[in-house]
C-alpha cells in the first residue's frame, strides 16, 4: 500500500464512509458499531442550524486571523452553496455518516475541497451539537408559542359565540353551579397561556452560546465566542465551558412545557370526548374531525380528541427519559447525550401536531347550547344561591346549608327539581323565606350573581375575554421582537 493510500484508509475507518477521527486507530470501525452509533438519522433535522453555526465560526475564524480571510470566504460560501443545495433537494440527506456534523463537513469538501479541513478549528462536536440543539429548541419555542397561541384564538373564537350558552359547571363531574360556556372554554385559555409564558421565560436560557467551549476546556486558539454569539442571535455566551458542553437543562425545561400543554389538551379532549356521547350531548364534532367504524355504520367517534388525551402520555414519557438519561453523567459530554434530540424532537412534534388538530377540532366543533340548557332543569345547581339567601337574611352558613340541603332532599324524593318548588315548600325548612327567593332558582340569575373578580357572570367574563384577546396581542409583539440570526448572515444567504 501506498503511504498515501495508507493514511487515507486510516482516515475512512469505515469502510464506506469518512470519519473525523481516524488518525489513531489501526484497523477500521466495525460496520455495526457505525451503524450502532450513528445519529445521523435523527441529527439530520439540525441540518440549517449546523451549518448555520459553522458559517458564524467561520466568519469568526477569518476575522480573528485564525485561517485567511480568503480561506474564511471560500468556506462561508461553500456553506451557503450547500444549505441551498439541501434546500432545493439536490443534496439529499443520506448516507453512512456517523452525524450531521461529519455529513457537512464531507458535503462542504465536495465543493471547496482541502479547505473544508480548516472549518472545525478550535471547535468540538462537543459545542457544535450543543450550539445546533439550542438553535433549533430556538425556533421550536417561536414554533410552539404560534401553535398555543392558535389553539387560544381557537378557544376565544368559541367562547364569544356562547356567552350566553348555560352549563352545569362540574366538581367530581356532579352538577354543582350554572357556569357560562365562555367561562369554561376560557378556563384552558389562560392553563394555555401559563404554557406560553413558560416559554417566555425559558427563551434567554435557551438562547446562550456554548461555542468556544470546544470539547470541554475552551479552546486553545485566540477565538472569539462573543463574536459568534451576536451573529447568530445569541443573546449571551456560557459562563462555564464544561457546563456548556454537558448542560442540557434547556431541553428538560422544554420537553416538561410539553409535557403541561399536553396535559392541558389531554383535560379538554378528554371533555369533548364525554360531551360528544349521546348521553351528554353537549357538542357534536364536525365531520372532518371524528371517525367512523369498520363495522358498525352509525358511529362516529372522537378518534382525534382520544389520540390527543393518549399522545400525552408518550410526551409526558419523554420527559422522564430525558431525566434519567441526564441523572448518572459525569462532567462533561458523554455519547449518551446523542439520545436527547430524538426524545425532544418525539415530544415537540407530538406537542405541535396535537395543538393544530385541537385547534381545529374546537373552532369546527358545535356546541349544542339547548342540550346544555336543558341538562341544568331539575339538577339543583342554583341550591348554593339559595343557602346565599339565608345568609343575606341573617342565618349562619351552616344552618343556611343544612335547610337547603334538606330542602333538597325533600323536593329529589317527590321528583321535583328546586324549579319546581313553591314557597310553601320553601318554608317548610325555613321562615325567612319570602316570595323574593323563588327568583333565585333560575341559573341565568344565579350565574349573573357571580359578578366579582374571575366569576360566571356576563359582565365579568366579557371583561375576561378582553384580558385574553390583550394576551394574544402581548403574545404578537414579543413573537416579532424574536431574537434571529444576524443580519450578517441573513446578507450572506441571500435573504
Ligand atoms: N452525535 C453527537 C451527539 O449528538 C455529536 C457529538 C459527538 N461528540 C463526541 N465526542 N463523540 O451528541
Amino acid at each position: 500500500m501506498r503511504k498515501n493510500d495508507k493514511r487515507k484508509s486510516r482516515e475512512k475507518r469505515g469502510s464506506s464512509v469518512t470519519l473525523l477521527w481516524g488518525g489513531r486507530f489501526k484497523k477500521p470501525l466495525s460496520e455495526e458499531a457505525l451503524r450502532f452509533s450513528s445519529s445521523f438519522d435523527v441529527d439530520k433535522h439540525l441540518w440549517k442550524h449546523d451549518i448555520l453555526g459553522s458559517i458564524a465560526h467561520a466568519i469568526m475564524l477569518g476575522e480573528v486571523g485564525i485561517i485567511d480571510a480568503s480561506e474564511a470566504k471560500k468556506i462561508v460560501k461553500g456553506l451557503v452553496d450547500l444549505m441551498r443545495d439541501i434546500k432545493t433537494g439536490k443534496v439529499v440527506l443520506e448516507g453512512s455518516d456517523e452525524d450531521i456534523h461529519s455529513f457537512v463537513e464531507r458535503k462542504l469538501r465536495d465543493y471547496i475541497g482541502e479547505t473544508a479541513g480548516k472549518l472545525h478549528t478550535a471547535r468540538s462536536r462537543n459545542d457544535q451539537v450543543a450550539t445546533d440543539f439550542r438553535l433549533w429548541c430556538r425556533d421550536t419555542i417561536r414554533q410552539l408559542a404560534e401553535a398555543i397561541s392558535k389553539m387560544q384564538q381557537a378557544l376565544i373564537d368559541q367562547a364569544e359565540k356562547h356567552i350566553d350558552t348555560l352549563l352545569p359547571g362540574m366538581t367530581h363531574l356532579q352538577h354543582a353551579q350554572p357556569v357560562r360556556l365562555a367561562h369554561h372554554l376560557l378556563a384552558y385559555f389562560w392553563a394555555l397561556q401559563r404554557d406560553l409564558e413558560r416559554l417566555m421565560d425559558l427563551l434567554p436560557r435557551v438562547n446562550v452560546s456554548p461555542l468556544g467551549a470546544a470539547a470541554l476546556a475552551g479552546a486553545g486558539l485566540p477565538i472569539n465566542p462573543q463574536r459568534i454569539a451576536p451573529l447568530l442571535g445569541f443573546s449571551e455566551t456560557a459562563k462555564n465551558s464544561m457546563d456548556a458542553v454537558s448542560d442540557r437543562d434547556f431541553a428538560c425545561e422544554l420537553v416538561f412545557i410539553c409535557a403541561l400543554t399536553m396535559v392541558h389538551l389531554s383535560r379538554l379532549a378528554e371533555e369533548i370526548i364525554l360531551w360528544s356521547t349521546p348521553e351528554f350531548g353537549f357538542v357534536t364534532l364536525d365531520d372532518t374531525w371524528c371517525t367512523g367504524s369498520s363495522i358498525m355504520p352509525q358511529k362516529r367517534n372522537p378518534d382525534i380528541a382520544e389520540l390527543v388525551r393518549g399522545k400525552t402520555g408518550v410526551v409526558i414519557g419523554a420527559l422522564v427519559q430525558l431525566l434519567t438519561l441526564l441523572k448518572g453523567l459525569p462532567l462533561t459530554y458523554n455519547r449518551d447525550l446523542q439520545e436527547d434530540k430524538a426524545i425532544v424532537f418525539n415530544a415537540v412534534d407530538t406537542t405541535l401536531a396535537s395543538l393544530s388538530v385541537m385547534s381545529q377540532l374546537v373552532v369546527t366543533a358545535t356546541f349544542n347550547s339547548e342540550r346544555m340548557r336543558q341538562a341544568l332543569r331539575g339538577d339543583f345547581s342554583t341550591a348554593t344561591d339559595l343557602a346565599d339567601y339565608l345568609v343575606q337574611k341573617g342565618v349562619p352558613f351552616r344552618e343556611a346549608h343544612s335547610i337547603v340541603g334538606r330542602l333538597v332532599l325533600h323536593l329529589s324524593e317527590k321528583s321535583k327539581g328546586l324549579e319546581d318548588a313553591n314557597l310553601d315548600d320553601l318554608k317548610l325548612f325555613s321562615e325567612k323565606f319570602d316570595a323574593d327567593a323563588l327568583n333565585l332558582l333560575a341559573p341565568e340569575e344565579s350565574v349573573e350573581r357571580r359578578k366579582e373578580l374571575a366569576g360566571t357572570a356576563k359582565r365579568s367574563v366579557q371583561r375576561q375575554l378582553k384580558q385574553a384577546k390583550a394576551k394574544l396581542e402581548q403574545t404578537r409583539k414579543w413573537l416579532r421582537s424574536f431574537p434571529a440570526i444576524s443580519e450578517q448572515i441573513q446578507r450572506v444567504l441571500g435573504k
